[in-house]
């Protein structure tokens, strides 16, 4: 039998060398105890080495199924039912501890032929060559990535495929191995994605070495895990496609990070700290895999400069292509590149949130500077649901009598905005608090308070935006534990010329 396990790498599915086996017994040579000796000698002498990379066409969660597709034998087009009209994807791994295929191969592969049931799904097998010291697989990885643009070219030339219809999937090393593939095949392949591209070793390194716009007409980047540790990130944190994506910074995933993982210890949940780094950079994968599969629950990413100025919310525009949808949706814009891009997630699958952009000019009327930075929350309430209180998160200090924009995300939907409810989140001053305090400051006539007019929304997935006025319009004092109701009282926002009227 081992005999016949040896040429499964080849195009035909192992069903085909078991019928033969079978054929084999039935004519009693098998039954002969010597002959199956010499055929086990002839067996070690002549069994054909595994090779080190296998292009398997029926990757499934049965190890015992497979067709492989071998460049030097043109029946595998047909044994493995090769649809050349339909699209193809390229799935690649990366480097492998385990040397084990892991859970998420299976998750993507099951979701893209669930996305596109035509489509021709290639996983690359690199699996031997890929469970080696780091360095040892970063080497490989570009004989890889050359054998799979023979793969590519051998399936232009004999199955008429169109280089447009090719994209190329790669997690981690396997990115690195995918622009290989698009440089060197012949011809621009369509589409590379890479999730969460390996940084060691690529960081900072020229185009041609590593994952870059030059290996396909459409390359996109998921940037998952780029926190640096020791002086390495384990996903790269440059910009190496025409988009780049980094939900959530690209630092930190929600649901991932070690106080989580405390938190699922206290559970009982067995974790350690190597899950959590796994956490954060599969999740490339999981947001592509979301992409495919929750097609009515689009993310979209918005074009920023810098991560914190997304996390001050300046960054919602979708003008010029300023915002894409990410993963799978994510549409070609090649006349740029290396656009860096953000969102924020959920911590679970569907990832999708609705950001929002909040807009408040708050007036300070007291002499002092506050000493200690106000808590605000907002509930936004929509014609389909009311979130919950939302953080209004200040990465630098709030601004007195100026203008300030805060990032508020929900995970409900919301619908359209009718009313925001702005809370300062503390307790009430008791009257005896309050007599006390009046007392002290009696001196300083000083009073926590602040005054806030109008909060504007800017809807990031909708694009619209919203004036909302208060509620009892003599009423813009807020305290700590106070709240104040603002109602919606324009579409759109007042032009400039008019603000200092209303003021
Ligand atoms: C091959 O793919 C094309 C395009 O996706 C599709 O229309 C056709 O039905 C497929 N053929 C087979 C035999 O599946
Ligand atoms: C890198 O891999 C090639 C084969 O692709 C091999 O010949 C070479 O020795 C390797 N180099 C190192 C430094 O491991
Ligand atoms: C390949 O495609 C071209 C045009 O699309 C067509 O003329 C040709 O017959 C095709 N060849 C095969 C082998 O399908
Ligand atoms: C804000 O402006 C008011 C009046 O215009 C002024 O009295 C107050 O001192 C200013 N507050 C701060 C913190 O600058
Ligand atoms: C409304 O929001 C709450 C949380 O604020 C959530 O639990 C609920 O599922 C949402 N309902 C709908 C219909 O989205």
């Amino acid at each position: 039998m081992p005999l016949f396990y040896g040429f499964m790498w080849m195009c035909l599915a192992l069903a085909v060398p078991l019928g033969e086996a079978s054929v084999l017994a039935e004519e009693g040579l098998l039954k002969d105890d010597t002959i199956a000796n010499l055929l086990k000698d002839a067996d070690e002498d002549l069994e054909p080495k595994k090779p080190q990379i296998q292009f398997n066409a029926h990757f499934s969660a049965n190890p015992d199924e497979g067709c492989y597709l071998d460049p030097e034998n043109d029946d595998c087009l047909q044994n493995c039912h090769y649809n050349t009209s339909a699209k193809t994807f390229i799935v690649i791994h990366g480097w492998t501890m385990s040397g084990l295929f892991e859970s998420w191969l299976h998750k993507l592969v099951g979701a893209l032929q669930q996305r596109e049931h035509h489509a021709n799904i290639i996983v690359v097998d690199w699996m031997s060559l890929a469970h080696q010291l780091y360095p040892d697989a970063v080497n490989n990885s570009k004989l890889v990535g050359k054998e799979t643009a023979v793969l590519i070219d051998w399936l232009q030339e004999k199955g008429n495929m169109s280089l447009k219809n090719v994209h190329l999937i790669g997690y981690s090393l396997g990115a690195h191995v995918a622009g290989f593939a698009g440089n060197h095949v012949r011809g621009t392949l369509g589409r590379i994605t890479g999730l969460d591209p390996a940084g060691p070793m690529f960081e900072d390194v020229e185009a041609h070495k590593r994952l870059s716009p030059d290996d396909a007409e459409f390359v996109d980047v998921l940037h998952t895990y780029t926190r640096e540790a020791l002086g390495v990130s384990i996903g790269i944190k440059m910009p190496i496609g025409h988009i780049d994506i980094y939900p959530n910074g690209g630092d930190y995933q929600p649901g991932c990070g070690l106080s989580d993982v405390l938190g699922a210890l206290a559970y009982g949940m067995l974790l350690d700290i190597g899950d959590a780094v796994k956490c954060e950079h599969e999740r490339s994968v999981h947001l592509f895999v979301d992409s495919l599969i929750n097609k009515d629950k689009e993310s979209f990413a918005f074009q920023c400069t810098d991560s914190n100025r997304f996390k001050k919310g300046i960054c919602l525009s979708c003008r010029k292509n300023r915002c894409n949808a990410i993963g799978y949706n994510a549409k070609k814009s090649t006349s740029k590149r290396n656009s860096k891009m953000y969102l924020k997630t959920r911590a679970q699958m569907p990832y999708k949130v609705f950001h929002y952009q909040l807009k408040m000019h708050i007036f300070n009327y007291m002499f002092e500077q506050e000493t200690t930075e106000p808590t605000f929350s907002v509930i936004l309430v929509g014609t389909l649901n009311d979130s919950i209180p939302l953080p209004l998160n200040a990465p630098e200090q709030i601004g007195y009598n100026f203008t300030n924009t805060f990032l508020v995300y929900s995970e409900d939907e919301i619908g359209d905005l009718l009313t925001v409810k702005l809370k300062w989140e503390g307790t009430k001053q008791s009257w005896f608090n309050f007599w006390t305090s009046s007392y002290w400051f009696a001196s300083k006539g000083n009073e926590k308070e602040l005054h806030i007019r109008r909060i504007r929304v800017k809807s990031g997935e909708t694009q619209q935006k919203f004036t909302f006025c208060l509620k009892d319009l003599h009423e813009s004092r807020i305290a700590p534990g106070g709240e104040l109701v603002f109602e919606k009282c324009r579409d759109g926002w007042e032009v400039k010329s008019h603000k200092r009227v209303n003021l």
